[in-house]
């Protein structure tokens, strides 16, 4: 165990002292928990440290991976109601790995899992409008008005979307398959655009996070990124 400003200092993220100000500012978080008071120490192995919610490892050697996240599986690392974890499908990896970004516990699709907090903040940071594609079965045949609304942007309770690309997959007994491209993430997005033209959600696929797409990996397979995905990644987000 160390203590959490020099854990901070050994990671790159700034010197000792700073980081007992950045402590007190409430920006590192251990295990999802804000810590301000000074004397916590951690488990550099074990313990997820965060500052300004972005992970910081002493790793050297980056690992990027893309799960096939099934349904009914949380992307948070610690669940206090002990449900299954995107982490739990990693059987083969030792290195810890952090979800860039979040799906919903019924939201499945593609997730990347990394250690390098630097490229997992770019693709889920605004300014950087990575899109990112969904499959989403709503109830309902949609009319041309629901879609160009979806299209144009939709008013939320955090504000308006931005343009998304919006096309109808498929019209089946009592349901639309639509396919959405949005450039944001907030948090349930998706479901919350469309619940408000009227056609809530009842199963959501993302298929595609930037230049990757899911292909066909079966649910709860996983797979490491292919030097040229990184890059291209890399590429989607500026990060050079
Ligand atoms: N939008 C949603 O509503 N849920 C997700 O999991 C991802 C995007």
């Amino acid at each position: 165990m160390e203590r959490l400003q020099k854990f901070m200092a050994r990671a790159g993220v700034t010197s000792r002292r700073r980081a007992e100000e950045m402590i007190r500012e409430g920006r590192v978080k251990v295990n999802d928990e804000i810590i301000q008071e000074m004397g916590c120490k951690v488990d550099p192995d074990t313990d997820v440290v965060m500052v300004d919610n972005r992970p910081i490892s002493l790793n050297k050697e980056k690992v990027y991976i893309l799960l096939n996240k099934p349904s009914k599986v949380v992307t948070t690392l610690h669940d206090p109601q002990k449900r299954v974890k995107v982490t739990d499908f990693l059987k083969d990896v030792t290195t810890r790995v952090y979800p860039v970004g979040r799906l919903d516990y019924l939201t499945e699709g593609l997730l990347l899992l990394t250690n390098d907090g630097e490229l997992a903040f770019r693709l889920t940071h605004p300014k950087f409008k990575v899109p990112k594609t969904y499959l989403a079965k709503v109830k309902n045949h949609i009319t041309e008005e629901a879609l160009n609304r979806l299209r144009k942007g939709v008013m939320l309770e955090d504000g308006k979307t931005m343009p998304a690309f919006v096309k109808k997959r498929k019209l089946a007994q009592g349901f639309t398959l639509l396919e959405l491209t949005i450039r944001e993430g907030r948090n349930r997005q998706v479901r919350r655009m469309c619940e408000a033209v009227g056609y809530p959600v009842v199963a959501l696929k993302r298929i595609s996070f930037g230049p990757l797409s899911l292909g066909d990996m079966e649910s709860g397979q996983y797979r490491f990124l292919t030097e040229k995905e990184i890059k291209s990644l890399k590429k989607a987000c500026q990060f050079h």
